[in-house]
């Protein structure tokens, strides 16, 4: 089967290649652990091969990932990059011809139907919700979550597309026996340093890497030290 690259070095090899098209995965980690960093990089990836992307940000608001990313050498005004915006703000500046605006207000369904509604004009190869924490505060109780979560990710693996979410929620096991895949970026304080270390929990139909092996943030985003390990000396 046929793997396509996350677009971080050395974390390919982790994966054996990389993940599987069409699936859903979890990128789990703190704040200031990469995850946005991850969807960007995940989804121009993409774009360097010429498709299509669709980015959901219910964090941080568009225009200051656009100037975060460039930063890092991505440029997201790019016609094959897509963005909604769901953040619960703000000024619906005129950013780039790919950037949406979509009020999620206190509804998962209604964002699951934004996204949708995208999908069914245009295909997309690559799609990255971050993070899905605001979401899950939405929904009342654990129940109704559930429900809702199912038939989130049952709508999103008939998009065809290979989908990254991401998550700074310490339990959240649901989503984790749900996706196909979970990848976690954690920070260990150890000897009044702190060190990143990222790990594959868990990757449905491939072998994977089993150790938690060192990553840093960089000017060209996440590398991942995949033939290093982590130990405190
Ligand atoms: N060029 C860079 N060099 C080193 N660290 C960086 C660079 N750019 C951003 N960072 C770090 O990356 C982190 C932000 O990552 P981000 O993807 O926003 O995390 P998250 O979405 O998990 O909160 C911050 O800790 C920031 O300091
Ligand atoms: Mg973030």
């Amino acid at each position: 089967m046929g793997k396509i690259s996350t677009g971080i070095r050395g974390l390919d090899e982790m994966l054996g290649g990389g993940l599987i098209p069409g699936r859903t995965y979890l990128v789990k980690g703190g704040p200031g652990a990469g995850k946005t960093t991850f969807a960007i990089q995940f989804l121009m990836e993409g774009v360097k091969k010429g498709e299509n992307v669709l980015y959901v940000t219910l964090e941080e608001p568009l225009v200051t990932l656009v100037e975060d990313m460039r930063k890092l050498g991505f440029d997201l005004n790019h016609p094959k990059f897509n963005g909604i915006d769901a953040t619960p703000v703000t000024e619906k500046t005129h950013l780039f011809a790919g950037a949406f605006y979509e009020e999620f207000g206190e509804s998962f369904e209604r964002l699951t139907t934004a996204i949708r509604e995208k999908v069914e004009v245009e295909k997309y190869q690559r799609v990255a919700i971050d993070p899905l924490t605001m979401l899950k505060l939405t929904v009342k109780n654990e129940l109704e979550y559930r429900k809702t979560f199912i038939g989130f990710l049952k709508a999103l693996s008939k998009l065809g597309a290979t989908v990254v979410i991401t998550s700074d929620l310490r339990t959240s096991d649901i989503e984790e026996y749900l996706t196909s895949g979970v990848i976690e970026l954690r920070t260990i304080e150890a000897g009044g340093k702190i060190l990143r270390g990222i790990m594959v929990k868990k990757f449905r139909g491939s072998p994977f890497d089993e150790q938690i092996r060192p990553y840093r943030i960089t000017d060209n985003g996440i590398e991942v030290y995949h033939t290093e390990s982590l130990f405190v000396e």
